[in-house]
């Protein structure tokens, strides 16, 4: 209408352009209506490979159609597959970004013709920190541009940031992955190699993820700001170090808890109604949660490992007699395509199946976030992806850590030495393992366990409390945008 109309039109324009994932698109949709409720314009930029998933997401789209001030722009990125892919295909789309996406992209800023329905041109761009080439065509367009990272802030720092320190101290190679590292300020005495982000294993230099993580970490102490999830307590150890580095960083996190209290405080209506606030593209099966309304408070083993991560089927055999044999109640969330090897019933024992059925749920996908916050779960066996490990954080539900890859491997250390939240299983898995893990987790050592994890759990709510740090963070970025718009 003409009231909004006259107010958007006088307000900055910001473009949001995360790398094509379920992961950061997801955080990069919640910073952009955090952005949109205090009035700024934002144009949210998908590669078409994941805007098709998300078009068939009617929750997402209906929600921010709501928004006069946002509108989602696409550009093409030659990956054919229909579906989000897995972990393992994440250089094949980085590529494809690089080799079809990146040249449209710079068209479209050099030229200022950045979009059919937009009339404004970008004021102040909020490119994924991956994207290097974004922070190089911001500097030849003069657009002001303030980075996005959504991987953990402690990946961030030992293994992005540090990357080129780490080659030149030879940290990178070698065979000894129990090393401790000690080329990285701040993590000496805590971060062995086995610890570093899992390219970090690669004996080739010449592998293409360590280029792409080089130029990030040469790209982005030139934005003019850097958008981290995270809160200050939580990665107290860290963060002094990083802004020697990159001065002006905003701690925006736990983003999604933000986000939820900054949506709610501007619509009430919200609260009775049955919404998640997630912008998942797989479709929830909420019937778990009647299932877990059946248990005892903490009684319950959440297990999943996000929406990239795979496992082998003999893993899986390993993991799943591990949880069986604990006894504890568990429900497990299978997200199709996760199993590799040729996954096939006849494969499993049959008392194995017969238990699950006792004592386990499995479904195709949860609503985590209200999972985790269920008085039922008592313990999370994760990939620890850093949305996981923050929301699992957020609700105080300790944690037995299984990395996958990139920032997980760094997640599942901080989870155990300094935020003493979990255990970390990394490199093996093994039902003994497993079995012990989980008791130690939800019997032998939950008093301790659930003690440091409570403390987070309210320094996070303090953290996103009206004058809490995160909130004075966002306030902070958004003058700042308004100040570079000017
Ligand atoms: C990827 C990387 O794996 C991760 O390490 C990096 O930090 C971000 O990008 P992903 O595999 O998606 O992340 O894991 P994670 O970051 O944990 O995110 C998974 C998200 O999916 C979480 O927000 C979680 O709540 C949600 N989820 C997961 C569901 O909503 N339902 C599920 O059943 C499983």
């Amino acid at each position: 209408d003409q009231q909004n109309y006259a107010k958007t039109t006088f307000e900055p324009h910001l473009l949001i352009f995360p790398i094509p994932f379920q992961g950061p698109v997801n955080c990069a949709l919640k910073l952009a209506e955090l952005l949109c409720l205090s009035g700024i314009n934002v144009t949210f930029l998908n590669t078409d490979h994941i805007h098709r998933p998300l078009l068939r997401h009617t929750d997402v789209l209906s929600r921010f159609n709501r928004y006069p001030n946002f509108q989602f722009e696409t550009i093409p990125d030659g990956v054919e597959h229909e579906k989000p892919v897995s972990g393992d295909k994440f250089m094949e789309v980085m590529a494809a970004v690089d080799a079809v996406s990146k040249p449209v992209f710079r068209e479209m800023m050099v030229s200022g013709r950045f979009s059919r329905s937009s009339e404004r041109p970008v004021t102040v761009m909020i490119p994924d920190a991956c994207f290097s080439f974004a922070v190089d065509i911001a500097k030849e367009t003069s657009i002001p541009v303030v980075c996005f990272e959504t991987v953990s802030p402690c990946c961030l720092w030992t293994s992005y940031l540090n990357l080129p320190t780490l080659i030149e101290a030879g940290d990178v190679k070698g065979s000894d992955l129990d090393q401790l590292i000690t080329s990285v300020p701040g993590t000496e005495h805590i971060i062995r190699r086995r610890d570093l982000a899992s390219f970090c294993r690669s004996d080739d230099l010449s592998n293409p993820v360590i280029d792409l993580i080089v130029k990030e970490a040469r790209s982005v102490p030139q934005a003019q700001g850097l958008i981290i999830n995270t809160f200050e307590e939580l990665d107290g150890l860290i963060l002094p170090h990083m802004r020697k580095l990159c001065p002006n960083i905003y701690t925006i996190g736990p983003l999604h808890s933000l986000h939820k209290a900054k949506l709610l405080a501007a619509d009430t209506t919200l609260m009775s109604q049955e919404t998640t606030f997630t912008n998942s593209v797989w479709k929830e099966d909420r019937s778990c949660l009647t299932w877990l309304d059946k248990h005892l408070p903490k009684s319950v083993l959440y297990v999943s490992i996000g929406s990239l991560a795979t496992m082998t089927v003999e893993q899986l055999l390993e993991i799943w007699h591990g949880v069986v044999n604990s006894e504890k109640p568990f429900l497990w969330v299978r997200r199709p395509g996760s199993i590799t090897g040729g996954y096939d019933e006849s494969l499993v024992p049959k008392e194995l199946l017969e238990r699950t059925k006792e004592i386990g749920c499995i479904v195709d996908w949860a609503p985590q976030e209200d999972v985790l916050g269920h008085r039922a779960v008592g313990g999370f066996l994760t990939h620890s992806g850093w949305n996981s490990t923050i929301e699992s954080i957020v609700e105080g539900v300790p944690m037995i850590c299984w990395p996958y890859f990139v920032d997980q491997q760094v997640n599942s250390r901080f989870v155990e030495k300094v935020w003493k939240v979990g255990v970390d299983m990394k490199d093996t898995c093994d039902r003994l393992i497993v079995e012990k893990a989980v008791r130690d987790l939800m019997d032998k050592k939950q008093e301790t366990f659930t003690q440091s994890a409570n403390t987070w759990k309210i320094l996070a709510k303090e953290a996103i409390r009206e004058f809490g740090s995160s909130s004075l963070h966002v306030g902070r970025l958004i003058d700042d945008i308004r100040a570079m718009t000017s």
